[in-house]
């Protein structure tokens, strides 16, 4: 309970630190290994806040504030002697440890999660993350949803707004790559964003957590596990397009949005997709998983993989036309940022009309989309300004 507590505290002292000018992105030259730090101490921070909170609910300030600032100094001292080596080693391990408290708190009592990842492109004003967040409040009884997402956070600034709507927030570094900026499809970048993710989630998976991934422009409209297979389906994942039989390996899917269960077949099977990337040089995860879907080795872990309705789990690729049934829908088939917002936001205009009319109008003649309107198979491909499309599927 007092964790809850902490993390709130956290995230006040988060607006606070970013504003240090030893921590700060634009105040310094700013590296891996300070962001690094910057989530450890965070959580070292929400830690000691939670025992204070504890020891000393009366008066919660003013210890952290000192603690605060001892790791400031701290902080700094390592900063400037520009050795990453040793820190490196305590960070792996607090990484972990605070991964752990973070799904621990984050998860339904099954042990099951909602994963997405953000970076500051997908941030802005009016963005992505606020229509992602917004579908869970308008949603059809989604918003109860919303205190089992973990936001895996991939740059400071992420990170930052994250903690300030006191959601669930992880921090996740990579060696050499700065997720901050635009990344466009297909570059050295955004691959590496991509395996890294997969190779996070594997991570999920071997702490014993279940988990569903949705990219932050999947929109969550019902509640999905009530369309989820409830057999011993140990992954089920929506599709670009669907052919009819869930069974069917040849179905195309897509890998912003799955639900995974924890079990030996799962971690073997991402371990295998991860390495198969060195197999497919150049290809991302999507891609891969589509060359990997026929393996052998899969039937030979036993591993049972189902495809999901896009009557159910939409897209612009293929949507689902019948509002009735309708759970959640992505943004794929699409180019851009700003065409991505654009048909999104009407998306979920459509939606709430749907919901303000009559039961029995929407039982007997549903509405159906007005999107893709910038967005879908035939705008997908023909103009491309590839702009800001970092962690989008497309
Ligand atoms: C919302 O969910 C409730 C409970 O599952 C259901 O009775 C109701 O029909 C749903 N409304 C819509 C618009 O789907
Ligand atoms: C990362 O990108 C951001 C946004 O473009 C920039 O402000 C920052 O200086 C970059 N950091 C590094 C280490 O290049
Ligand atoms: C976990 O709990 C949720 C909410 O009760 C349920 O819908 C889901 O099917 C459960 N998942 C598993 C793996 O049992
Ligand atoms: C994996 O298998 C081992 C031994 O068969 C078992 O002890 C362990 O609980 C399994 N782990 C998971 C996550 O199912």
């Amino acid at each position: 309970m007092y964790y809850d507590d902490g993390s709130k505290l956290g995230g006040h002292f988060l607006a606070e630190f970013g504003g240090g000018h030893h921590l700060n992105p634009k105040h310094t030259s700013y590296s891996f290994c300070n962001s690094l730090l910057k989530a450890v101490l965070l959580f070292a921070m929400i830690t000691l806040t939670g025992l204070v909170f504890f020891r000393a609910p009366e008066s919660p300030f003013q210890l952290p504030r000192s603690i605060y600032s001892s790791l400031h100094f701290s902080s700094s001292s390592v900063y400037n002697s520009r050795s990453c080596s040793s820190a490196d080693s305590v960070s792996k391990i607090s990484e972990k440890l605070w991964l752990k408290q973070v799904l621990e708190r984050s998860a339904m009592p099954n042990r099951t999660v909602i994963i997405t990842t953000l970076n500051e492109a997908w941030i802005e004003q009016d963005s992505i993350f606020d229509l992602f967040l917004e579908s869970f409040t308008i949603g059809n009884q989604t918003n109860p949803l919303l205190r089992h997402l973990v936001i895996i956070a991939l740059d400071p600034k992420a990170f930052d707004r994250c903690s300030a709507l006191q959601l669930n927030c992880y921090f996740l570094g990579t060696e050499g790559v700065n997720f901050s900026n635009e990344a466009h499809f297909m570059t050295p970048d955004y691959l590496k964003m991509m395996w890294r993710r997969v190779d996070f989630l594997r991570s999920v998976l071997e702490l014993g957590y279940n988990f569903v991934f949705t990219d932050a422009d999947v929109m969550w409209l019902r509640n999905p596990f009530l369309h989820f297979f409830t057999d011993d389906t140990d992954f089920q994942i929506a599709c670009d397009h669907f052919g009819g039989n869930p069974d069917d390996l040849n179905n195309a899917p897509n890998g912003g949005f799955n639900y995974v269960k924890s079990n030996n077949r799962t971690i073997e099977f991402y371990k295998f997709w991860y390495k198969s990337r060195e197999v497919f040089p150049g290809k991302h995860d999507q891609e891969v998983l589509n060359n990997i879907k026929h393996n052998p080795y899969l039937k030979q872990i036993g591993m049972k993989i189902k495809f999901l309705d896009t009557a159910f789990f939409g897209g612009f690729c293929q949507p689902s036309k019948d509002l009735n049934l309708v759970t959640t829908m992505h943004a794929n088939c699409c180019a851009g940022l700003n065409n991505k917002i654009h048909d999104l936001t009407i998306l979920l205009e459509d939606w709430q009309e749907y919901l303000s009319l009559p039961d029995y109008i929407r039982e007997e003649r549903p509405p159906s989309w007005s999107v893709p309107q910038k967005c879908g198979p035939a705008s997908f491909g023909s103009h491309s300004p590839r702009k800001k499309n970092f962690g989008g599927r497309r």
